[in-house]
Formats: structure tokens, sequence, C-alpha cells
């Protein structure tokens, strides 16, 4: 039998049924409050890349994007550091700049995200997360639009890793437990 990564899924969260209903409506409610202003699409990659391609599908409103790469230093979510590792194409002075995210979890990413931005003096600055795990969250920070609020669990797919592996699954789904504990 070959290994197939749906093997390694103890249970699945979302369908993706479920997500493709969820982003359409996210998408109908972000093009409706902006209510004629453009909006510039900033993805943090490389989790969002499913949600922001789905996304933006649902936005029926001009837009533009542009992709921000972040990262945590080396598996330590608690070491408080995040650098920038690709930076902005072009300027937001003046836009009305959409964050989009793939998890919250302890809001450090998201924060030291918000807070580069704004030294960018956009028009406007706003956050949408397929995910949210209030649970997890150190740092005050909140989305103002958010998919799905989901529990204190690790989870994977739809563009979210475990070690860089199952960001393709087309659903999100919670790791088996011998997956982590096993060799990679
Ligand atoms: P934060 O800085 O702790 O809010 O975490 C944000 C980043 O951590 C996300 O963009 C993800 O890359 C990663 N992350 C947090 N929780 C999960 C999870 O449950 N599964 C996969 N990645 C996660």
């Amino acid at each position: 039998m070959p290994h197939v990564m749906h093997d390694d899924v103890d249970r699945i969260l979302f369908s993706e049924e479920q997500i493709q209903q969820r982003v359409g409506e996210l998408g109908a409610q972000i093009v409706e409050e902006y209510g004629g202003r453009d909006p510039h699409l900033i993805t943090i990659v490389k989790g969002s890349i499913p949600f922001i391609s789905d996304l933006m599908r649902a936005m029926d409103t001009p837009l533009s994007l542009d992709l921000l790469g972040v990262s945590s230093y080396a598996g330590t979510s608690s070491s408080g550091e995040v650098r920038l590792t690709k930076d902005l194409d072009s300027s937001i002075e003046g836009r009305h700049v959409l964050v989009v995210e793939d998890i919250i979890d302890t809001g450090l990413t998201l924060s030291y995200v918000l807070r580069n931005l704004r030294q960018r003096a956009p028009a406007s600055l706003k956050v949408v997360t397929f995910l949210d795990k209030p649970a997890g969250r150190g740092t005050p920070v909140e989305a103002d639009y958010v998919g799905f609020t989901i529990p204190d669990e690790f989870v994977i797919g739809y563009g979210l890793d475990w070690n860089q592996r199952y960001r393709n699954l087309p659903y999100v789904g919670i790791l088996k437990r011998d997956v982590y504990a096993g060799p990679l």
C-alpha cells in the first residue's frame, strides 16, 4: 500500500465543502463592507496560499495583491523572534490594506506584521484570518474577519503544515498522535 497523507489524519475539522462555503461568505462580506474601496491584499506566505487563492476569487471587486514572507525563528514559538523573509513588491502608502493570514495562534506573527505595515502609512489596515485559535493568544491582537474559530489543537491542511508537510490537503484536520511521535 502506498503511503497517503490521509492515513495520517486522525479527524477532519473542516471539509473541502465547508471551507468553500465559508470562504465564499467571507469574500462577499468583505466586498460589502469595503463599499467600493479597492482592497490591497497582503498574503502571508506560505500558509495562506490556498486561502488567498479561494478568497480573492470570492471577491467580486477590483483588488490588488502582494506577498509578505515572515518566519518565526526555528520552531520556537515562545522565542518571540519574528523576521521578514520576503518584503512587499510595492508601496502600501494610502492603500486599503487587508492582511490575509492562515491562522492566529499566539498572535506574535500578526502583531509583528501589523507593527511593520503601520509604519508604511496605509489608508486603512485590516486583517482576515482563515483560522483563529484564541486559546493560544499571548499577544493581544485580533482579526477583523475570521473564517473559523478552533480549539487549542494543532491542525494541518489547506495551507497549514507540520514540518512543511500536509499543506496540500484540501481540508483541515488533526494529525494522528503517532505521526508526531514517529520518525520523520
Ligand atoms: P502565531 O505567531 O503564534 O500567532 O502563529 C502564527 C503561525 O504559526 C501561523 O501562521 C502558522 O504558520 C503557525 N501555526 C500556528 N498554529 C498552527 C497549527 O495549528 N497548525 C499549523 N501551523 C500553525
